[in-house]
């Protein structure tokens, strides 16, 4: 008799939000049982019903209510931890509150999903970090976004060094400028990629064969020539512009 093969699960942090959701959306073509998480219910459970996905409330920076949500997952073979803010401002400005919320969500949101996801990981799963090109050309005014990101790429690849005996693989995805909601804050046009753009690079990683050590993809948009995009005006941009009036 054949023996019935389950689905490989797939978890996705910041699940509701545009990378996170548009990474759900290619796993879920690809065959996986995806499951995502972010913390507000409402968005995440239209997203999950959009894309035919299944959704757990959980924030990824809380190391108790984390697990505990992600409990009823046996195996999980495929993360990608997408859960992030941008937030922050100028240093001589920010407060230590702003500080500590930007390297929560974005720095131990790394530490918090990575420990309770690897005693459900086996050989051959992965685990994807969505970065950010700010981790390599840090922005002003985001110091504490900037170190995050820096942050998560360190930690990746120390966590690399301790799971390839296990057989486990650890990507980090690296795109500059996105055109999804966390970009609307920012108050100039800027060239963009788009959702599906990172998707189909996390999506490709799925592929790649487990032997091949792959640290880092980058991601950039093409600013001249044939297949640049025009430049994305965010939404603080445009409400500048018209206040200049
Ligand atoms: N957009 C860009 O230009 C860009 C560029 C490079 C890298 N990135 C990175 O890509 C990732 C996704 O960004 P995005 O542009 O898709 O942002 P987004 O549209 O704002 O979505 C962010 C997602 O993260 C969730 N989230 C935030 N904090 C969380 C927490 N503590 N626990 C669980 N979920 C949390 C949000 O849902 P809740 O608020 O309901 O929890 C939402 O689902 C982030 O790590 C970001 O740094 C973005």
């Amino acid at each position: 008799m054949k023996q019935q093969q389950h689905a490989r699960t797939a978890l996705v942090t910041g699940g509701s939000g545009g990378i996170g959701k548009a990474c759900g959306r290619k796993l879920c073509e690809r065959g996986y049982d995806v499951v995502l998480a972010a913390r507000r219910e409402g968005p995440l459970r239209a997203a999950a019903e959009e894309i035919g996905a299944r959704h757990i409330v959980a924030d990824a920076s809380d190391p108790i209510g984390f697990a505990r949500a992600i409990a009823p997952l046996e195996t999980i073979d495929f993360v990608v931890h997408a859960a992030g803010v941008l937030g922050g401002t100028y240093a001589r400005k920010q407060t230590f509150e702003q500080w500590r919320e930007i390297m929560s969500a974005n720095l131990d949101s790394c530490f918090v999903v990575t420990s309770a996801v690897l005693p459900r990981m086996h050989a051959g799963s992965r685990l994807v970090f969505i970065s950010s090109s700010a981790a390599h050309e840090p922005m002003m005014a985001r110091t504490a976004y900037s170190a995050t990101k820096a942050g998560m790429n360190a930690f990746a690849r120390a966590l690399a060094l301790e799971v390839d005996r296990d057989g486990i693989s650890v990507h980090i995805v690296t795109p500059g400028p996105v055109e999804t909601e966390m970009l609307q804050d920012v108050p100039f046009e800027m060239y963009a990629i788009q959702v599906a753009d990172v998707a189909d690079a996390v999506a490709w990683l799925d592929t790649v064969d487990p032997s091949v050590d792959l640290p880092e993809i980058r991601l950039n948009a093409v600013r001249r020539g044939p297949f640049a995009r025009p430049p994305v005006v965010p939404t603080e941009a445009r409400r500048r512009a018209e206040q200049r009036r």
